[in-house]
Order: structure tokens, then sequence, then C-alpha cells
């Protein structure tokens, strides 16, 4: 434990706060706060700042939320979290397309990814991640005005996470520091801790310095901004591109309720990283395409998104980027194609009109209201039916188990979901024979 001037025994807020007191100098003089309190930083590095933030609170957080820890359950609080704000912020800046920069994006994984296994094997290290961030709740009082002085930014519009707790502050410190100094702690794990605050200002300095100044090649679009559950494969490097294929996600997204019903937000995100890795599909022949294009309604399809929503993706797709760059018109067109392709290949098993039929019969069954609340929803159960006798094995049952669900459905609508399948397993089984 160490010791103060006099020879006083410190408290662990005290030992932390002597103890990052030059990493936390460091920090703060790297050229980007420099260039933020000369109003030159861009707004790449803002925007930048905000994505590492959340992808190191995002892992944080979590891993704190999840350990059964005791020592950490004392004081890790819900209301803590600041990951719902970062992403408020990054939500208001989206319109905007905002690049990412390579470096930091990289820095960035590889320090979450550091934090990651050092949390399984001592959970009481992330108290002195813990308190990096939440300390950093203090300099946001002085950082605030400078971010919304630098780009014009009014009331919480882009500034919620540096408001974490608006005129709490100080509150929220005391408590917090209270909490932290009733902690028992062996020397060894006051020492941890200590090492794992010093170390993680040393990384939020590499983040930083890769955020400001960075090379115009460094600018680059990276799926994990759009979605940082979907690995790091590629998105265009025409900001319009990445905006139409957002767009048309969303518009997909609308499109058939059932998306938002199942699977959340995650399901945005991912319909939005699928989007944009489309739409790079676009520089390969049309039978690279269509081979990719399968592949993706497969996993889809068997995940409970039959290959009837690709395809409109696709077609949306195609929509958003023919208008958005109409030169391109051409080199577009394949997407139509794939989309054709995906058709094709069901109406093998079930023609259209028939598909209708089912549709229409299934729609009367279960009434305007539901129709309404889940258009489409026929034309799915259709899809189904038919992607599974294309090899899409477990299709049906994955989207029936959902869809007859009792606690989310009434009983006419489970009876007609049921039904819908029967006539058009049957109508395949008599094609076949
Ligand atoms: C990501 C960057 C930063 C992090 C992670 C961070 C972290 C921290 C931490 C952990 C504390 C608490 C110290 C304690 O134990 O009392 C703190 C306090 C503070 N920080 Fe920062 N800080 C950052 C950037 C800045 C910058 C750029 C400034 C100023 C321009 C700043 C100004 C302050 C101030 C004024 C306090 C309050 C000190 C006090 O009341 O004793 N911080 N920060």
């Amino acid at each position: 434990m160490q010791q103060g001037l006099y020879g006083q025994q410190l408290t662990l807020m005290e030992e932390l706060k002597a103890a990052t007191y030059l990493p936390h100098v460091h920090l703060q003089e790297t050229p980007f706060f420099q260039a933020l309190a000369a109003c030159q930083l861009p707004l790449e590095s803002y925007v930048g700042q905000l994505r590492a933030l959340s992808t190191l609170h995002g892992v944080i957080e979590k891993a704190l939320e999840s350990t059964n820890n005791e020592t950490v359950v004392s004081i890790w609080k819900s209301h803590m979290r600041k990951l719902p704000l970062l992403q408020k912020d990054l939500r208001y800046f989206e319109p905007r397309v905002v690049p990412d920069i390579k470096e930091s994006v990289e820095a960035t994984l590889t320090t979450a990814e550091h934090i990651r296994l050092q949390s399984l094997e001592q959970p009481e290290m992330l108290l002195g991640h813990a308190y990096v961030l939440e300390g950093s709740t203090l300099g946001a009082r002085v950082l605030r005005p400078l971010f919304a002085r630098a780009f014009l930014l009014t009331g919480q519009d882009g500034l919620n996470y540096l408001n974490s707790y608006g005129s709490e502050v100080e509150t929220q410190w005391a408590q917090y520091q209270q909490r932290m100094n009733a902690l028992r702690l062996s020397p060894e794990e006051r020492q941890q801790m200590v090492l794992a605050a010093c170390e993680f200002f040393a990384q939020l300095k590499t983040v930083f310095l890769t955020l400001y100044p960075f090379k115009p090649e460094s600018k680059t679009f990276l799926v994990t901004s759009i979605n940082p559950e979907a690995g790091r494969h590629p998105v265009p490097t025409d900001s319009r591109e990445v905006k139409a294929s957002i767009q048309a996600a969303d518009t997909c997204w609308n499109w058939f309720p059932y998306f938002e019903a199942r699977y959340g937000e995650r399901g945005r995100r991912f319909a939005r990283s699928d989007g944009v890795w489309l739409a790079t599909l676009c520089q390969f022949d049309r039978e690279q395409i269509n081979q990719q294009v399968r592949w993706l309604g497969r996993v889809l399809s068997t995940r409970g998104m039959p290959t009837l929503m690709l395809q409109i993706h696709l077609e949306i797709l195609f929509e958003e980027l023919a208008s958005a760059i109409p030169e391109k018109r051409s080199e577009y067109e394949k997407l139509l194609d794939a989309a054709a392709e995906l058709r094709k290949c069901r109406n093998r098993y079930i023609e259209e009109d028939q598909s209708q039929a089912l549709t229409d019969a299934f729609n009367r069954a279960v009434g305007p209201e539901w129709s309404e609340r889940f258009p489409h929803a026929g034309a799915l159960l259709v899809s189904a039916v038919a992607d599974e006798r294309a090899g899409s094995v477990g299709t049906v049952k994955n989207i029936e188990t959902w869809m007859t669900d009792s606690a989310r459905f009434p009983a006419e609508w489970i009876t007609a979901v049921q039904e819908i399948l029967t006539q058009a397993q049957e109508l395949i089984a008599r094609s076949a024979n």
C-alpha cells in the first residue's frame, strides 16, 4: 500500500489518482486534445473517439455486468453504463456518414481483446478500467463545451456521453469514491487494480494518438463501425454507396416488421452490415455475385430469414444505389440479377401465382389487424418451405417455432401458420410426383 507525503496510508482512490497522475497528463497532452482546444479537430476524430469508446465501454461494461466476483458486484451499478449514451451520440452523427480511421479501429480492437482476456483471468482488474472511465466524467465537464464549440453542437446532440450524469457528476463521484474506499483488498489485489488503471491510460493514449493526426489514406469505411459484431469484412469506399446501403437496409427493415419483432436492434445492425457488404459485390462478375448471394441466402434462411427477405433487400439496394450514383446503374443491375436468381430458385418448387394464392388465404385467415401488423408473413412462410426444399435444412422449423409461439400470437394466427406451411409442403410434394 502506498503512503502519502507524511507517512499516512492513502485510500484506494487517492492511490489510484496519484499513480495515474502522469499517465493522465500524458493523455491530456496528446495532439487530439490540443487540436480540440484550438478548434481544429476534424469530425472524423471526434466520431472515431465515440466509436473507439463504444467498443471499449462495450467490452468493459459487459464483463463488469456478467461477473459474479463480489468485489466487482459491490462497486459496479447499472446506472454507470455509458454505452447507451455513446450509441445515442453515434446515431446523431449517422447521417453524416463519417469514415473510420483505420489505425484507430485496429488499436481499439487490440485493446478490447486484451481487456476481454484480462477480465476472464482477473475480474477485479476491471475496477481499474472502470476507475479510468468513471473518472473521465470529471474531465468531461471541461471537454464538453470544447467539443460543442468545435462542432457547433447544441443541447444534448452528439454530447450525451460527455454529459453522462448531468448535474450529478460530483454526487455520483462522491458515492463511487465511498464504495471504492470501503473495499477490503489484499495489497496484491490493490496493486493489480492500480496497474490495470495505469495500463489502460497508456492504451487510451495509443488510441488517441491514432485519432489525431491521421493520414488522408487512413480514412476508410469498416464494417465494425456499422456493426461491431460483424467482424472486419470490407465495405464500399465511396461514402454515397455506404449511405445508400444503410438506407436500403433500413427500408427493408421497415418492409418486414417481422425483422424488428424477432431480432430487435441487433438485427438492424446485421441488415446494415450485410447490406454494405452486398454493395461491395458489384465489382465482381455475375456468377461470383450469385454464388455469394446464394451462400448468404442459405445462412440467413436457416437462421429464420427466408430468401424472400434477401431478394427484396437486393431489389431495394439496387434502387438506392442507382439513384445515388446513376452513372454506375449498369454495374448495380448485377444485384437485380442476383435477386431474380433467388426468386427463380424458389419458383422451381412453388410458382409465383401459387405463392400469392397461399398468401392471400393466409391474410384472410389471420384477419386485417394481424396481416397489417406482420405484412408479408405468409410470403415468408412459403419462401421458407421452398428454401428448405432447395437445401436450407432447418429453415421451416426455425421460423415455425417463432411464428407459432402462443405467448406472441393468437390461436387463429397459429392455425393459419400451420395451414400455410402444410399446404406449401403438399404443393411441392404433388409437383414432385
Ligand atoms: C479520455 C481521456 C481522459 C480520461 C480517460 C480521463 C480520466 C480521468 C480520471 C480517471 C480522473 C479522476 C482523477 C481522480 O481520481 O480524481 C479525471 C479527472 C479529471 N480530468 Fe481527466 N481524463 C481524460 C481527459 C481529460 C482531459 C483532456 C482533460 C482536460 C482538458 C481532463 C481534465 C480532468 C479534470 C479537470 C479532472 C478533475 C480533477 C479533479 O477534480 O481533481 N481529463 N480524468
